[in-house]
Parts: C-alpha cells; sequence; structure tokens
C-alpha cells in the first residue's frame, strides 16, 4: 500500500506493481432465493433478440412486442438505434443435439451484433440506457445444482456478459437462467428481468427467483492420496501456471505429469537450440530489419512464441535434471483425435487438469468473431475431448484451470477469455452431474508474473496477485480433496472498477474489502451518468433518522447531513474518476466549500464528479446540487510530511459545535482541541459502514474554523488533536502531522 501509513483513500491506493501479491481468499457461490424485480415499462423499446432456435426467438419476440417494445429484425437491423439485446444464444439446443456447431454460431451472432453496437453504446453515458440480457437455460440455479439436463454451454454468455461492463461501462446487463427452455418459461423471465439492471445473475426454479452469493469456505480436508503410481495429463501445463503444478506434483508426490502443448516441440529449429542471450540478440536484429508495422508485428509474434517454445525446453531440462518424472506430449485439446491419441500412448491417468488457455486481449470492437471463438474454443471444445477420453476411466480428480475473469468478469480486453472460463465451471457442473465425473473448476486471480496475462502492470489496477508458491500450495490441496464444484481465489480488490459491478454482486460476503466496496457503492446511491475517468452523475439518498450521523447537525431545526460526511461522500465519488489506466494515486488536499443550508436532508442529493488534470496533480471537482462544491487533489506520492509545530496553541473555540451523539464532542487543552475518535460504526447503521479517509470531527472542526483547503497525508482519518500555529491548523496523530489547513476568515460568512 502506501510507503507511510494508512492511505487517505485506499481505493486508489490499489498495488504496486513490484510488490503486488497479496494472500487470497477461497471463496464458493451458492445460489439464494431474492425478491422479484419491479415491473419495467418496455413501451417502445427497440429490442433485437438473437438466438440459433429460430422457433424461441419468434415466441420471446412476439411476447416483447406484446409488452410495448419494438423487436427489431435481426438480419435487417444493422443501425445503432437498438436499446437492447436480448440473447437466446444456444437456449433452446441441447448440448449434444448438434455437436459444437451451435455454440460457434451463436457466440458468432453474439459478437457481430455487440461490435456493430460498440460505438454507439460506448458513446452513450447514460447507465442502463442500453443494455444486454442473456439467458440460459442450466436448470435455474445457474448450474451450482440440478445441471444434469441443462445446457451447460449457456455459461459462455454468461461470461461474456458479465465482462461487457468493463468495456461498455454504462451498459445494464443480466444472465437470467431457466429451469428449462420451454418458450413460454423463458418468455417469462426475459419480461420479469428486462429493465432490472441490478444484479448480474438470476435463476428461476420451480417458481422461486434465486441470485448467486459468494461466502468464504476453507477447502476439505484431503480424500485422496497421490503417489508415484499416479498419472497426471496437464493439457498445456508445459509452461505457465500448469508447470509450476506440474513440478509440485512430481516433487511432492513423485507423480508421473504429463504436460502437453500444441504442437511438437520444434528441436530442429535453429533458434531452439540458442541459449537467451543469443537469441534476444537475434531478435533485436530481425525486428531492426523488420519493413512497416504489419512486418514487425508478425516478427515480434514469432518471437514470442519461439520464447514460450524455448521455456517449454529449459522447463523440461530442468525438471530432468532435478529428477522429476515430467513428461511432454504434443495434443492439441481441440482436436478430439488428437486427445484420444494422447490418452491412447500415455499410462492410464489418475488426474486429468484441464489448464490449456489463451488469451488475446483486445478490445471487443476490434475482435473478430473467429478470434473470439477461437479464445472460447481451447476452454471448451478442450473439455469436451477431456470429458469424452476420461469417461471410462475411474479419476481421482479432474481439474478445471478457471478464471476470476469468468466468475465476476475480467479485464478489459477479456471478453471472450472470460466467456471461456466461465463456461468451463458451467460444463464441470454439468459433467458432475450428468456423468459424476467428479470436475472441480478453480477460478484463479492473476498469478504474480508467471504465465497468460500480457500486461501484468494492468492487471494489478483489477486485483492483487496470487504468488505463485501460495498457487501450488493450494492447487494441491483443492486436488487433494477429489471434490467437485467451483471455487474461486480473490486476493484484495483493486481500483479498476466499473459502478455496474458493485450492484451485480451486491451479495458477496466474507471479504476483507467488503467495507470499503460497500462504502462505495451506499455512497454512489444511484448512478445516472457515467463515463470513466471523466464524469459521474449520481443521486444518494439520505433518510432523517436512519443513521446516527443524520442526528448531528439541523439547520434552522431541521436534520442536515454534515459537512464531513458530505466530504467523504464527494471523497467516494472522487474514486471513480481517476486518471486514465488508474495509475496509482493519492488525495493530497481538499478544498470544501459547501452551504449548509444545501445540506439539509429535503430528498434525494444530485452529485456530479468530474475529473480533469493528469496523473501528476489530478483534480476532481464533485458539485452537490444547490449547495456547493468539493476539490479533490491527488497525486501519485504523499508529499512530504511537515514537522508538528513545537509551540502550538490551541484553535479558537466556537459555539455551533454538532450535537456529539454520534460524532462525539471537542475538547480544549490550552495547546489543542482534542478530537474524540468516531468509527464508521458510530456514524452509520449498515452492515458494512462506510470507511472515512480523514477523522469526520476534524472535518468538522475545520469547517467551522474556516479551514477548508486540507493537505491530507496518509492516517488523515487517526486525527485526534488540531493545534494552530502561525496562521496555520495543523492535525495530529501523536507527533505526527496528519493535516494541514490554513485558516481563513470565511467562516463567518457560514450558516451554522
Ligand atoms: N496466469 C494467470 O494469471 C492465470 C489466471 C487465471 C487463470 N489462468 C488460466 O491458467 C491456464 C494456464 O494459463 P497460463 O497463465 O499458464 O498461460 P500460458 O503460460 O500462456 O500457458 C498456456 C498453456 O496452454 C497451452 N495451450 C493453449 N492452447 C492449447 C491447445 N489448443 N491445446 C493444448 N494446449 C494449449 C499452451 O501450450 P503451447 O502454447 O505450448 O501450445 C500453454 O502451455 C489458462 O487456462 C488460463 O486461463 C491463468
Amino acid at each position: 500500500m502506501t510507503a507511510s501509513g494508512v492511505p487517505v483513500r485506499p481505493h486508489l491506493v490499489s498495488f504496486d506493481p513490484d510488490s503486488s501479491a497479496r494472500p487470497v481468499h477461497r471463496m464458493t457461490w451458492h445460489p439464494v432465493p431474492v425478491e422479484a424485480a419491479p415491473p419495467v415499462d418496455l413501451t417502445g423499446r427497440r429490442v433485437l433478440v438473437l438466438g440459433v432456435d429460430h422457433d424461441l426467438v419468434a415466441h420471446v419476440g412476439a411476447a416483447l412486442a406484446a409488452a410495448g417494445a419494438i423487436v427489431a429484425a435481426p438480419d435487417r437491423d444493422t443501425t445503432d438505434a437498438i436499446d437492447g439485446i436480448v440473447d437466446l444464444n444456444v437456449t433452446g439446443v441441447g448440448i449434444d443435439a448438434d455437436g459444437t456447431g451451435d455454440w460457434r454460431r451463436a457466440l458468432t451472432a453474439t459478437t457481430e451484433a455487440l461490435r456493430a453496437r460498440y460505438p454507439a453504446w460506448g458513446r452513450e453515458h447514460r447507465v442502463d440506457h442500453h443494455w444486454y440480457l442473456a439467458v440460459t437455460a442450466m436448470g435455474g440455479l445457474m448450474g451450482y445444482r440440478h445441471a444434469a439436463d441443462g445446457q451447460p454451454l449457456g455459461g459462455v454468455w454468461a461470461g461474456f456478459a458479465k465482462c461487457l461492463p468493463r468495456e461498455l461501462p454504462a451498459l445494464g446487463v443480466k444472465v437470467v437462467d431457466v429451469q428449462h427452455a420451454a418458450p413460454d418459461v423463458v418468455a417469462a423471465a426475459v419480461l420479469a428481468e428486462i429493465g432490472s439492471w441490478d444484479l448480474f445473475e438470476i435463476g428461476y426454479r420451480d417458481g422461486v427467483r434465486y441470485a448467486l452469493t459468494a461466502r468464504a469456505e476453507a477447502v476439505e480436508p484431503p480424500a485422496v492420496t497421490l503417489g508415484p503410481d499416479d498419472v497426471v495429463v496437464v493439457s498445456g501445463g508445459a509452461r505457465g501456471v500448469g508447470f509450476a503444478l506440474a513440478r509440485g506434483l512430481a516433487e511432492r508426490f513423485g507423480c508421473h505429469v504429463v504436460v502437453t502443448g500444441r504442437g511438437p516441440l520444434p528441436v530442429d529449429a535453429p533458434w531452439f537450440g540458442l541459449d537467451h542471450a543469443a537469441h534476444d540478440e537475434a531478435q533485436r536484429a530481425e525486428i531492426a530489419a523488420a519493413r512497416g508495422t504489419a512486418d514487425l508485428k508478425r516478427a515480434r509474434a514469432a518471437h514470442r512464441r519461439e520464447r514460450e517454445l524455448r521455456d517449454v525446453r529449459d522447463h523440461l531440462a530442468q525438471a530432468a535434471h532435478d529428477g522429476l518424472r515430467i513428461t511432454y506430449e504434443p495434443c492439441d485439446c481441440t482436436d478430439e483425435d488428437q486427445v484420444r491419441a494422447l490418452f491412447d500412448r500415455v499410462p492410464t491417468p489418475t488426474v486429468v487438469v484441464h489448464n490449456a488457455g489463451i488469451d488475446e486481449p483486445k478490445r471487443l470492437d476490434l475482435k473478430t468473431a473467429d478470434e473470439v471463438v477461437r479464445t472460447v474454443d481451447v476452454k471448451v471444445t478442450g473439455f469436451g475431448n477431456l470429458l469424452r477420453a476420461v469417461l471410462p476411466l475411474r479419476l481421482k480428480a479432474f481439474c478445471n484451470v478457471g478464471s476470476v475473469a469468468g466468475r465476476m468478469g475480467g479485464m478489459i480486453g477479456q471478453v471472450d477469455y472470460a466467456a471461456g472460463n466461465e463456461a468451463l465451471a458451467r460444463l464441470g457442473f454439468h459433467a458432475r452431474d450428468a456423468y459424476g465425473v467428479p470436475v472441480r473448476t478453480l477460478c484463479w486471480p492473476t498469478w504474480d508474473r508467471l504465465g497468460v496475462i500480457a500486461n501484468h502492470d494492468a492487471a494489478v489496477r483489477y486485483v492483487s496477485t496470487l504468488a505463485p508458491a501460495e498457487g501450488v500450495e493450494r492447487w494441491i490441496a483443492e486436488l487433494l480433496t477429489g471434490g467437485t464444484g467451483e471455487v474461486m481465489f480473490l486476493g484484495r480488490v483493486g481500483s479498476a472498477l466499473v459502478p455496474g459491478q458493485l450492484r451485480g454482486f451486491r451479495l458477496f460476503t466474507g471479504h476483507p474489502d467488503l467495507a470499503r466496496l460497500h462504502g462505495l457503492a451506499d455512497h454512489l446511491g444511484v448512478v445516472e451518468e457515467f463515463e470513466p475517468f471523466r464524469r459521474l452523475r449520481c443521486r444518494r439518498a439520505y433518510v432523517p433518522g436512519s443513521h446516527p450521523c443524520l442526528a448531528e447537525v439541523t439547520v434552522a431545526g431541521a436534520p442536515a447531513v454534515p459537512v464531513s460526511v458530505m466530504v467523504e461522500q464527494a471523497c467516494a465519488l472522487g474514486d471513480w474518476i481517476v486518471p486514465p489506466g488508474w495509475p496509482r494515486q493519492h488525495l493530497v488536499s481538499l478544498d470544501w466549500s459547501l452551504d449548509h443550508r444545501g445540506l439539509v436532508v429535503d430528498g434525494p442529493f444530485g452529485l456530479t464528479a468530474e475529473g480533469s488534470g493528469d496523473e501528476d496533480l489530478w483534480q476532481v471537482t464533485v458539485t452537490v446540487d444547490g449547495a456547493g462544491t468539493v476539490v479533490l487533489t491527488y497525486r501519485p506520492t504523499p508529499p512530504p510530511r511537515p514537522l508538528a509545530p513545537t509551540t502550538p496553541t490551541a484553535p479558537p473555540r466556537f459555539a455551533d459545535a454538532w450535537a456529539g451523539l454520534a460524532l462525539g464532542r471537542p475538547r480544549w487543552t490550552a495547546d489543542a482541541v482534542h478530537l474524540p475518535v468516531t468509527t464508521p460504526a458510530d456514524l452509520w447503521t449498515t452492515t458494512f459502514a462506510p470507511p472515512h479517509g480523514i477523522a469526520p470531527t476534524a472535518v468538522e472542526t475545520l469547517d467551522r474554523l474556516g479551514a477548508r483547503r486540507p493537505e491530507v497525508w496518509p492516517d488523515a482519518r487517526d486525527t485526534d488533536r488540531l493545534v494552530v500555529d502561525g496562521g496555520v491548523v495543523f492535525g495530529l496523530h501523536g507527533d505526527t502531522v496528519t493535516l494541514r489547513a490554513p485558516l481563513t476568515r470565511e467562516s463567518s460568512t457560514r450558516t451554522p
């Protein structure tokens, strides 16, 4: 985190790319009943309905039209004037009915429809003005239970949908899972959910509406043993995280681990035998000789591939040197014949790990449908081929390597990667329920500088990374359970969030970032407009009497939001408007000008946050309708901390203090005003009370002193004493300066 103390705004402090690994939390997801969504008027909304089952598409289209929507014809209407897409994808088509052709066709149609709308939908900042609703038929509990008769490939669209807000942040998204794909059932679910863009995943089973909630859960005790007699096949395990596992298993249990890759190793290629220095030298020469961008791109791609294969060479050589039984077999897991041939020629496996995966990060508008399908193919078709090969076997464990990107949305550029990973989890549920195969899908966050994630520095804006040693340890523990289902590992949540994700995964529990995330969500209220890196407009309701902090201040007898709460609210909104790329930022100073009369609680507050500058000096101006502004200034690092004054005096007393019910009362001595310590729970009655960044009593005191332009340092929340020296107010915690603000004469102009 920061070099010194607790950051003023933890949200923005995110992770240093060189030190981003944090322990992960083991989470599992469960369907829970939830209340019905409010009905929404569809009159005049233009909807495109997609899907490979034409009768179902027609039926749902007719139901939407009957509800007042204008249903666009998919083959004719390519204009931007579509409000939303209802995507039935492979719903209504059985998993075995048409092999894998249907999902490719459906995913191509989905990709092309989204790409066609991408520019217009990307320009739209009104939240939920456009939307994407995907329907799946996995049994009504999103496949988590009763998945046997469902269509698990719906998982492709679940992953796709949940990742879209990363790229189209104002888009409303939802995935609706139905018990079975009867036209009336599907149409009823679509009409019940369309227009309610809150939770991302909803299911209907036996008339009950379900959502998914996450909770922390310890790994089960070992139920299987591994030893030298075990053979473990790891698809794509010759490099990246798969090889880390291969080594771990071979070292710890003496297993024979068969790792695979897409083809034979090019042992005769001249570059294959070079050492790294010579190879790098050759690469530099070729890149220097490249003519034009295309040539350069080709040379870079070729060299990346050579490096990958040389990594495989080095891994295998090192393993052999260390006496580990790790052998390499060429096998493209998307080719059924190759997978069958692999299982024919290696000793019978007792454990299979489907680890192969590709990720070519690019925004969806820059991706072709073929590229999207190819990324999903490795996960989905690879899984199908491996599953067919293991059906006659009695496995101790079958492990799918999935990703948090699939479960909760990936990074910008990973919509297809998220789709493939999410499908893997749902295919695992289906294989468990339909065939009794002990499939467990592990959804990993980014491993620390290991494997597929090309831009590590960008990845650490999203979540903290996983230390490879911890990953391998946890992976082995999961394999030894022989268990099934899906397990997600998540470290700390970074700053690259979009508001829709907070409401989409609202039922998340059991994680240390919940207070921060709930605090952000509470302060957001209802988001009306959002343009990343520039502007956010929201409506925040405060209800008198609902929180202790709303009993502190009255203006002309009416309850008002305390200045400290509004300043904190402004800081929380500022968290969403950061410089492009989410660089690490520190809140270093504030400047508020708020008329207390405008803070009276007589309806929701309209707030707008607007950012400007660059990452060296970034400012967010938060305007509170009818009350004034709070200007927040950020820099990449906190400025040097001043020394505490040596001969301070107490700040002047003021008469119009707050009630002291939630904030407590300040106490004056000759040389300081002592501030009571106020915790978030003193101010709020919510389960996850929003943590504050600056001690609220310090803000209230500064406001009354007319010192409304404080510089703040990390740990400003711990300020417990204010002193004055030379016309400047200093906030202190012990002998440490936590804030500093010039005294002005403005206080006399304020309304108490
Ligand atoms: N690294 C992470 O932070 C992270 C996080 C979450 C999930 N994951 C998952 O972990 C798995 C491994 O990724 P990684 O990070 O270790 O990436 P990686 O270093 O790029 O390794 C990917 C592996 O997949 C293999 N592969 C790709 N397509 C294949 C195909 N059609 N048939 C057989 N093998 C194929 C590659 O083999 P060749 O290229 O040699 O053919 C390579 O061995 C992936 O499924 C990924 O989604 C990784």
